[in-house]
């Protein structure tokens, strides 16, 4: 049975993914996820799995050398999926070092670990042993509002803010090892994600939260910053069909042409809600596009991004399935169905659950 470690497992897109493969593979694989859980990491995201023989959760921060070392030493870990980030742009303008601690650090002392764990003493590795680095688009910097602009995966990279000047240099940490050591990896680097468990401190969750509180809807600078986004679940497909049938040491691009202006998605979110809502929700009333309200505009707020999937569509066949329409409505739904866990993860609830759930339990 290959055995999975994923990091960040209990994020947005670790817990997507970790559904995912448990749909798709079942008995086949064993997942061992590990998370320090920061605000943004959320075991009721996995409730769903907590009890299966073949998932295992460790609570440890990915900077932890020797907690890390452990797992590798107490498990044959066949893949490493590497989700753990400080992952909100507009927190990393507020407070840099974490995200160069965890994005940068954690990521050198996961590469260290699985050197260590696989590498024979030739200097060659493990048979069938494979390391996937989870990146973002932003390394590339922004684009002009030019249609044919895109980012490619030789596009230069060019980060602005923080976070994603820490990610750019997690990639470069990546692509050392593959260079120097042949170590077995892969690189993605994937658009805006958006689905269920996305924390409300994001575009389309904060939107929905807020609207539904009939709260104002704070759009940045003139809301015309394009975004090319996708369903999570088509992300966590490509990355499982990366590792699986990607060539080693190779980047791929993931996105769904699917971009966007801020303005759009918040228009957007207001009509669907509106559409969703019985006319006899005191709530709908208040749901008109009179919530917008434009605020100052992010420090250095890239105007665009735009992916270009061709290499992945060419090499993998990988196609995002869910297209925005569907996509945005099944959000909603899924956010209308689980009022409570927005309740929870905005009242800080969710930890008393993790207290309550794990105790003393924990590895
Ligand atoms: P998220 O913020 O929802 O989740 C991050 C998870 O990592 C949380 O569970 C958190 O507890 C955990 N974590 C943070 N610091 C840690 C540490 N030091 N040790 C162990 N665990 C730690 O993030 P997300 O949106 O799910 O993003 C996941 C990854 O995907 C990130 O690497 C991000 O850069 C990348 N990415 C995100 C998007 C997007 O649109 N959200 C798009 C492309 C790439
Ligand atoms: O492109 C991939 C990246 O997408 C990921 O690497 C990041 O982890 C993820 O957070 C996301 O970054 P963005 O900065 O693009 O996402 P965010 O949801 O924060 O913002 C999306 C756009 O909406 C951006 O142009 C800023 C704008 N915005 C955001 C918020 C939170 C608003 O106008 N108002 C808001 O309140």
């Amino acid at each position: 049975m290959r055995t999975y470690l994923v990091t960040g497992g209990a994020g947005f897109i670790g817990s997507n993914y970790i559904h995912y493969m448990f749909k798709k593979y079942d008995n086949e694989i064993r997942i061992i996820n590990v998370d320090a859980l920061t605000y943004a990491g959320n075991l009721e995201n996995l409730r769903d799995v907590e009890g299966r023989d073949n998932y295992t959760f460790v609570k440890a921060n990915i900077c932890d050398r020797d907690a890390i070392n452990k797992i590798f030493e107490e498990n044959d870990i066949d893949r490493v999926v590497h989700f753990a980030a400080e992952s909100h742009v507009d927190r990393s303008i507020v407070n840099p070092e974490i995200f160069v601690e965890t994005n940068v650090l954690g990521t050198a002392t996961m590469l260290n670990a699985a050197k260590k764990a696989w590498e024979l003493p030739d200097g060659s590795f493990k048979e069938g042993k494979k390391f996937l680095h989870v990146s973002t688009d932003e390394v590339y910097g922004s684009l002009p509002e030019d249609p044919n602009a895109y980012f490619y995966e030789d596009t230069p990279y060019d980060p602005h803010s923080p976070y994603s000047a820490s990610k750019a240099s997690s990639d470069m940490l990546v692509k050392a090892y593959m260079d120097t050591y042949k170590f077995p990896a892969n690189i993605t680097n994937c658009s805006n994600n958006y689905g269920p468990f996305q924390f409300p401190e994001k575009l389309i969750p904060l939107m929905i939260h807020n609207a539904l509180e009939g709260k104002a809807l704070p759009v940045y600078g003139d809301g015309k910053n394009v975004r090319d986004w996708l369903y999570v679940e088509d992300h966590a497909k490509a990355i499982d069909m990366v590792q699986e049938q990607g060539r080693l040491f190779e980047t791929y691009n993931i996105g769904g042409h699917n971009e966007k202006q801020n303005i759009e998605i918040v228009q957007t979110i207001i009509d669907v809600l509106r559409e969703s809502l019985d006319d006899s929700d005191p709530r709908k009333e208040k749901l008109t596009y009179d919530l917008i309200t434009y605020v100052e505009d992010r420090k250095g707020h890239d105007r665009r991004y735009a992916i270009a999937p061709d290499k992945i569509k060419k090499e993998i066949g990988w196609e995002p399935e869910t297209m925005f329409k569907e996509g945005i409505r099944k959000t909603i739904e899924w956010f209308f169905a689980h009022e409570d866990w927005m309740e929870h993860v905005t009242s800080g609830d969710y930890q008393k659950y993790y207290d309550s759930m794990y105790g003393e339990k924990l590895y």
